[in-house]
């Protein structure tokens, strides 16, 4: 008899329903075509065992199996139960009239537990383009996809519940999300607040102006001196995500697996903070079977690289080109697969190898030239792509003690929130463009004018500063942002005033 299960197989942020053709004939042997990986090919030991463990059991039969469209790799264990609800149809020990209906996956164990899979929102989308009826998928996984509304997800922990589903002796139980309630009931549920912050006001604002603009920035500063707990909290002060955003970073961390157990919807911006000894597919994304990095894990959040000097010089100009494109690209020989990474970048650096340069009290230990071979470890044209650098100086114990309290994420987000309404507006028509670190170069000529005061402000702090010329740039755009958040039209000296102040790298007198 001849039975059809479906399955999906993922490619980037997206999948592709498998169909999955089984026949039991007469005679012996398994035979699985289709461009089944290894893991595939492996699947009836694991399947036969589960069978035999609740009590049903492969036909020592000549089985065909064939999975098609034949042109796409079939990966992993998650087709275990596709395969097994197809043999036990074909073999007429399940009813299979309602088999095809569903898109059923699962990974299964000896002992017919079902295991979870990499994947489910983008499934449980393509299933219901397609117009199934609804999903039989691993319990861990079900609410993830039971966010797609208009189909019915069903969530299975053994595989005896699926075999009882079909032989119509068990209801399973419809997993069912209000994806609307969850989201807005959890949109702004940060772990970390400004308001444990205390002092750093300097770089409290410079944090609202990065958020407010959506600039790249360092923190630099000695050690214990707030930098990893200023940065855990931006995300808090970003624009809340809408659901289309939230959706899409749901995507991606619904295909690299990270979802957390039980979790349906990421509602919050994501904050991804790689180690310095991660490896160049790691952090851009990569491998055989492509996965997203922690640059797309981080897609409408914050990726923090702490201890920027220390990552491989290698990693960091591979997230060139996907800082600009706003996107990753990985070509393999069947196919190219695009993942999004749209992130705001933070890094922290101590200012040199002892960390005390700079530093108020304490004195640096580096020899001469040192400081500027550190800061040099980090690539040139990733700098180059950092709006903000900002210097920490630690809060003093007796302030830390006794200081008020900060001014909470919430009051700070509302600033923010205002001011990339006005550059939504600005940038309205512009499709590539959403806020004003993303002004291309034509762009910033026509949207930060400046007077002849800001302008001979600027050209004076060029040279008494020892400004390069890239610094320019990045001054009128953080100047733009400083004056969107004061809901000012035109850029004003005092604007350009503040923003001078965040190039400390820039500086040819640093590390002399
Ligand atoms: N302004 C502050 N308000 C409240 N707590 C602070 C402040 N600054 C530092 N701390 C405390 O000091 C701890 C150390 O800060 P943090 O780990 O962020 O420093 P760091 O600059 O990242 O240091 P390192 O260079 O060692 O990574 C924080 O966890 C926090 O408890
Ligand atoms: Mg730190």
């Amino acid at each position: 008899m001849l039975v059809k299960t479906y399955g999906s197989a993922i490619m980037g942020v997206s999948a592709r329903t498998i169909t999955v053709e089984i026949s039991v004939e007469v005679g012996v042997n398994i035979f699985m075509v289709g461009l089944p990986d290894s893991a595939v090919k492996e699947s009836h030991h694991r399947i036969d065992t589960a069978l035999k463990s609740v009590g049903y059991h492969i036909p020592g039969k000549k089985i065909v199996i064939n999975l098609a469209p034949a042109d796409i790799r079939k990966e992993g264990a998650a087709y275990d139960l596709t395969l097994a609800v197809g043999i036990l149809g074909a073999s007429q020990q399940i009813k299979s009239e309602e088999i095809s209906k569903y898109i059923i996956m699962g990974e299964l164990s000896l002992d017919g537990t079902i295991n979870p899979v990499k994947g489910m929102l983008p499934i449980a989308i393509q299933a219901k383009k397609e117009g199934f009826t609804g999903l039989i998928i691993p319990m861990e996984n079900a609410r993830e996809a039971a966010i797609v509304e208009g189909i019915t997800v069903y969530g299975v922990n053994n595989i005896s519940e699926v075999i009882h589903f079909f032989n119509e002796k068990q209801k399973l139980q419809r997993v069912i999300i209000n994806t609307r309630e969850e989201f807005f009931s959890r949109v702004n549920n940060y772990e970390y607040d400004f308001t444990d912050v205390k002092g750093q006001e300097n770089i409290k604002r410079a944090l609202e102006i990065a958020a407010a603009g959506g600039h790249n920035v360092i923190l630099i500063g000695p050690p214990g001196s707030g930098k990893t707990m200023l940065a855990k909290r931006l995300p808090s002060i970003l624009p809340p995500l809408n659901l289309y955003e939230a959706l899409e970073t749901t995507k991606i961390h619904s295909v690299a697996g990270k979802l957390g157990k039980n979790s349906a919807l990421v509602t919050v911006r994501p904050f991804r903070s790689p180690h310095h000894t991660i490896s160049d597919a790691g952090l851009v994304g990569g491998g055989t079977f492509p996965q997203p990095g922690e640059i797309s894990l981080a897609h409408n959040g914050v990726l923090f690289l702490d201890e920027l000097p220390e990552f491989k010089r290698s990693a960091l100009e591979v997230m060139r080109q996907p800082m600009e494109d706003r996107m990753v690209t990985i070509s393999r020989a069947r196919q190219t697969i695009n993942f999004p990474a749209s992130f705001m970048l933070v890094a922290a650096m101590n200012p040199c190898p002892c960390g005390y340069y700079n530093h108020p009290t304490q004195a640096c230990t580096c020899g001469a030239g040192v400081v500027q071979k550190y800061l040099n470890r980090i690539s040139g044209p990733l700098l180059d792509r950092i709006d903000l650098h900002v210097e920490v100086v630690p809060v003093p114990f007796r302030e830390l003690s006794t200081a008020k309290n900060g001014e909470s994420s919430k009051t700070i987000r509302e600033r923010v929130v205002i001011a990339r309404e006005i550059q939504q507006k600005r940038f309205y028509t512009i499709k590539s463009t959403h806020c004003n670190a993303q002004m291309s170069t034509r762009q910033l000529h026509e949207y930060c004018r400046t007077d002849e005061a800001s302008n001979s402000m600027l050209k004076n702090a060029m040279e008494k500063l020892n400004l390069s010329a890239r610094a320019y740039d990045r001054i009128l755009k953080v100047s733009r942002t400083i004056a969107d958040l004061e809901q000012s039209e035109d850029i004003r000296p005092e604007h350009v005033a503040e923003a001078i102040q965040f190039r400390s790298l820039d500086r040819e007198t640093w590390g002399t």
